[in-house]
């Protein structure tokens, strides 16, 4: 079971990083248009302080929340990916690679972000994960995070349990993990974690998690 999860995890991430050169052609309703709404959704945020974001991808959401933050940091496991993101906020950023399923923070900050990732953590590795947010964060700080509801299932071509089986434009196909939360489901199980967290329904049937650190 550990071994399965280690593969698909290790496998997920060979797919980002063959994904990187097609992704913003393919993500965030690149067609429908979705991401004309990312900056207004950061504005509303309320962010502020030093910000940590996690798997930034291409740097869609980077390049806004380097507007609000004081010093922003912005990991991802994927070399190409964050060349990219490079490419499109090459200033006030701090890109560092990092596989965040074996990530030890040594700093910490008022603000951990992440968008599109929740939803790729196996259930196995959740409790864990977790345990790296808590203790990225200051005291009082905040964990936010955006991803899919379960009404946005239907993209997912084939899916059977946590597994998505995802195809590239050269025809290579993949597994990843993809974990559509409920907010009532997703914020309970937080509070097992002694995480205080409000999960929104917004736009474009995506959630938003906010989330306070549990007292030590
Ligand atoms: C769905 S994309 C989200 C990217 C970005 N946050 C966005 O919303 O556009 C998932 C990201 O997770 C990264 N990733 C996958 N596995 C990872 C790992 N083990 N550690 C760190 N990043 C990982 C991928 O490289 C990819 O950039």
């Amino acid at each position: 079971m550990v071994e399965q999860v280690n593969d698909l995890v290790a496998g997920q991430l060979r797919y980002y990083r063959a994904r990187a050169a097609e992704y913003d052609a393919t993500s965030y309703g690149a067609v429908s248009g979705e991401r004309a709404s990312v900056p207004a959704i950061v504005d509303r945020l309320g962010i502020s302080g030093d910000v940590i974001e996690l798997a930034c991808g291409t740097g869609i959401w980077t390049a806004e929340l380097v507007r609000h933050a004081a010093t922003l940091t912005a990991l991802d496991g994927a070399p190409e990916m964050l060349e990219l993101a490079r490419q499109r906020v090459p200033t006030g950023v701090r890109f560092e690679r990092v596989d965040l399923f074996n990530w030890t923070p040594t700093e910490s900050w008022d603000v951990v972000f992440f968008s599109a990732w929740l939803s790729h953590v196996p259930a196995d590795r959740f409790a864990g994960f977790w345990s790296s947010v808590e203790a990225a964060l200051r005291p009082g700080g905040r964990a936010l995070a955006l991803d899919e509801l379960p009404s946005r299932s239907f993209h997912e071509g084939q899916i059977q349990g946590e597994v998505a089986i995802r195809t590239l434009q050269d025809g290579t196909t993949h597994e990843v993990v993809k974990v559509f939360w409920e907010p009532d489901d997703l914020a309970s199980r937080l509070a097992t974690l002694e995480w205080q967290a409000s999960v929104t329904p917004i736009e474009h049937g995506w959630f938003i998690l906010d989330a306070t650190r549990p007292p030590q």
